[in-house]
């Protein structure tokens, strides 16, 4: 039996992720789901975002369905973020994020686990100086880009390497060596490199130029973003987190939305979409097809519940 953890976590998690078990059941596959807290409540009721008996859970599925979390701006002992320490965990370096809208169909494949979220952040000078590093690796690098480049392959062959490397020799230098190193494997594949600016201004100006973009972690964070906000905003961006095998984690970009949470009105297509992300991921792919078409093909109709009975209804009507 595959399993598959669902963690709605915060805010509109707690209202889209109920809505993605939903649709799961409709499809009456040979799945168990089972729920467990993480996030900000949880943190605030038991003192770990991540508790042990969430972390057992997630260990013993295959994949894991994350809603959001709240995380506080300021440092708050004992509190991580949940999502952080999922990736960790499972060792999930890759991010991608697929962005689809008109004639636009771009996939951010973004590095994971290092670049300037490595956790070495440290103040000096009595506080007046505070210092991150950016840690970039060999191994890292390769394996992203590996991803990216297969990814490409399922694709438009097309990658674009995004990285600024003008003014960061040393860092993203290594990560555009490494780069360049790994796609020279890749015949097939029209190779090009951006600075992550110019990228920014291109996927603004045209965005239905790209095809897969690999880029470090923060980079890749913003950017996604971006391509979210052309595509119909944060509603509709999903993603998955891949490691080398399971469980991989899903979860919508949005994160908990507190000002529209309680409300019913959240748009659940994030979600929903990275659902299908999960269901591809376990093997069913026609399944997966029939959702993200379903997610992509309708409006949000200002109701949780009325987009989910919507989506469902289409899948019914699939043969
Ligand atoms: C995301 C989020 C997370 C990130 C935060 C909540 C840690 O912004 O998934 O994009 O920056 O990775
Ligand atoms: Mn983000």
């Amino acid at each position: 039996m595959t399993i598959i953890t669902l963690i709605p976590g915060d805010g509109i998690g707690q209202e889209v992720v109920p809505a993605a078990a939903r649709v799961l059941e409709a499809f009456a596959l040979p799945l168990t789901l089972q729920y467990a807290d993480a996030g900000w409540a949880t943190f605030q009721q038991g003192g770990d975002a991540l508790p042990p008996s969430t972390l057992a859970l997630c260990e013993a599925s295959d994949a894991i369905l994350f809603g959001a979390t709240q995380s506080p701006m300021d440092k708050v002992a004992g509190y991580r973020s949940p999502i952080l320490a999922l990736r960790k965990r499972f060792d999930l370096f890759a991010n991608l994020r697929p962005a689809r809208a008109g004639d636009i169909d771009l996939l951010i494949v973004r590095e994971n686990t290092e670049g300037l979220y490595s956790g070495r952040e440290r103040v000096e000078d009595d506080g007046a100086t505070a210092i991150a590093e950016r840690v970039i690796t060999r191994r890292a690098s390769e394996r992203i880009v590996r991803a990216a480049c297969e990814q490409a392959l399922l694709r438009r062959h097309k990658l674009t390497i995004v990285h600024k490397a003008n003014v960061l020799k040393e860092t993203c230098g290594l990560f555009r060596r490494v780069a360049f190193e790994v796609t020279a494997g890749y015949a097939d594949l029209e190779v090009e490199e951006m600075l992550v600016d110019t990228a920014a201004m291109r996927l603004v100006q045209d965005p239905a130029r790209f095809d897969v973009i690999v880029t470090t972690n923060l980079f890749g964070d913003i950017l996604s973003d971006l391509a979210a906000g052309l595509t119909g905003g944060l509603g509709i961006a999903p993603s998955a987190n891949l490691g080398i095998g399971r469980p991989a984690v899903f979860e919508p970009v949005h994160g908990s939305a507190p000002d529209i949470a309680g409300k019913g009105i959240a748009d659940p297509r994030a979600a929903l979409l990275s659902t299908a992300m999960l269901l591809e991921f376990l093997g069913y792919r026609a399944e997966a097809q029939t959702l993200t078409n379903a997610c992509y093909g309708i409006a949000h109709m200002g109701s949780t519940a009325a987009t989910t009975d919507e989506i469902i209804r289409i899948l019914q009507r699939m043969p």
